[in-house]
């Protein structure tokens, strides 16, 4: 009896038992352990122990499908990535702010037919208000910059690291939660904004040894697209959808995207103008199709005369395919990309001058990128980038007396107060042979031992452990060497 005819069995048991669904369903390899024990009396008496109040409820350990928990090793990397992602930020002159995790839903139910609308964590909140996890940083960018107002001296150049939530279908890179670092310039409506957020890109990459010949940026700009419309004389109101439904078509076959578009009130001369559109690579091509004086053959030749300005011109590549699936873009977008084509977009943004307008402010020139901390760590492995992060302590100081625990506490202290980082033994009656595999795990530089022979004279055994010499100092001496 395996599979769903033993936990039927179960469940019936447990029914009978006048267990409730959602009590055996608490951690299913629990109850199997027990059941195949066959011991259904003990769970009976746990129920009889919870009625009271008595049991401790047996949790699943696992975080929730597609979230992650961050133990030391992990978190120690994650500190790492986000000091890189402020570091370059602040290069570039950007102030940092943060938002609340939880937003308004209407910030977000964009009626496009973008994929994030359907992916949203909503939900009411206690007051009945329709409340978000925030999927993405830009729309609350945007509901403070409208909240501060035009008081504020454009431009803002600002930047984020926050958690976005999107009920997403699990791959490679993609989760449920991830966290963003987002560089938005808002107030510039010329390229020079895309630039420098192209150039911030590169210098990351650069700054994680990564290089030109691992990762390409293609861009393109949806003034590309919105030509071609006009060619065929269809409704400005429907780009945004349009866009949404192009941008679909890596994942989705060619005849559904026609029929999407189709659906759009896009007419067949226009579905198949639009698709040749999007093959496009280069400017001569792109000329031919929008004519030289077209906005976006300017704007795309002055960013790739910029690059060459910043030297990240071998990053870049003018690829029409690239559309991006957010609707409010509106001028330029951009994608990383891993030259293997093994990941997902490592980061996209765009120019998204019209969304302060849609949210009741007036339109302002707005630009950005998200960049997840996912993509990035799998790029890292995959190109053997990645290095240890050991949790790694200057001093480890020890009493060897527990008469002396006092003294060590003052010594660590002194020692802490020098910068350096010290691990106190406050365990007791730990033996040598510990407090060397315990230095050995925690990297430690010295060893600082407090014996009553040397402490009667105000001094401390010092060993270092990386030349393995031993000394015997004053405090002060100690202090003095730190
Ligand atoms: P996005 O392309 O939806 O753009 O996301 C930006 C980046 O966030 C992606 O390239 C990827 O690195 C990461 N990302 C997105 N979804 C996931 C996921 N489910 N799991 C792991 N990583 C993910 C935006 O969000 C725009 N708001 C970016 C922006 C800022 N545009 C202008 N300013």
């Amino acid at each position: 009896m395996r599979g769903r005819g033993l936990w039927g069995v179960f469940r019936q048991r447990l029914r009978r038992l006048g267990f409730g669904a959602n009590e055996y369903l608490i951690s299913q390899q629990h109850l199997q352990i027990r059941a195949m024990s066959g011991d259904l009396a003990v769970v009976a008496k746990d129920k009889e122990a919870s009625s009271k109040g008595t049991m401790q409820t047996q949790i699943t350990t696992d975080p929730p499908r597609g979230t992650r928990d961050f133990p030391p090793e992990d978190m120690r990397m994650r500190t790492w990535l986000f000091d890189k992602f402020r570091e370059v930020s602040r290069l570039f002159a950007f102030e940092e702010v943060d938002f609340p995790m939880v937003e308004s839903e209407d910030l977000y139910t964009r009626k496009a037919g973008e994929e994030i609308v359907g992916q949203l964590y909503n939900f009411e909140d206690k007051g009945g208000r329709k409340v978000a996890l925030r999927p993405e940083l830009t729309p609350s960018l945007a509901r403070l910059v409208l909240q501060k107002g035009r008081a504020q001296s454009f431009p803002l150049k600002w930047f984020a690291i926050g958690q976005c939530w999107r009920y997403e279908r699990m791959t490679r890179g993609r989760r449920r939660e991830h966290y963003q670092w987002n560089m938005d310039i808002i107030g510039v409506p010329g390229v020079e904004a895309e630039a420098e957020l192209l150039s911030a890109i590169v210098t990351f990459f650069t700054k994680l040894n990564i290089t030109s010949d691992d990762v390409g940026i293609k861009v393109s700009n949806r003034k590309v697209l919105q030509a071609v419309l006009e060619k065929y004389d269809i409704q400005p109101d429907s780009f945004a959808a349009v866009c949404v439904i192009v941008d679909k078509l890596d994942k989705l076959p060619r005849e559904e995207i026609e029929s999407e578009l189709d659906k759009a009130g896009v007419p067949s001369v226009a579905i198949e103008g639009i698709l040749q559109a999007l093959t496009l690579q280069s400017f001569d091509d792109l000329e031919a199709l929008i004519g030289a004086e077209s906005g976006a053959v300017a704007e795309l030749k002055q960013l790739f005369a910029l690059a060459e300005g910043y030297g990240i011109q071998d990053w870049l590549r003018f690829d029409a395919s690239v559309v991006r699936g957010l609707a409010y873009y509106t001028g330029t977008v951009f994608e990383a990309f891993d030259k293997e084509k093994k990941l997902r977009a490592i980061c996209g943004g765009g120019r998204y001058d019209r969304l302060l307008s849609t949210y009741g402010g007036q339109d302002t020139p707005a630009c950005g990128f998200g960049f997840g901390d996912a993509v990035i760590v799998e790029l890292l492995k995959e190109k053997k980038l990645l290095r240890a992060f050991p949790h790694e302590v200057d001093d480890v100081v020890m009493a060897l007396d527990d008469s002396l625990k006092i003294p060590a506490a003052g010594i660590a202290s002194r020692l802490r107060s020098t910068g350096r980082v010290v691990e106190l033994v406050i365990e007791k009656g730990k033996k040598m042979k510990w407090v060397f595999k315990h230095c050995e795990t925690l990297k430690a530089k010295r060893l600082v031992l407090l014996g009553t022979t040397e402490w009667k004279e105000g001094k401390v055994l010092v060993k270092d452990l990386n030349l393995r010499e031993q000394t015997v100092k004053t405090v002060d001496e100690l202090i003095a060497s730190s």
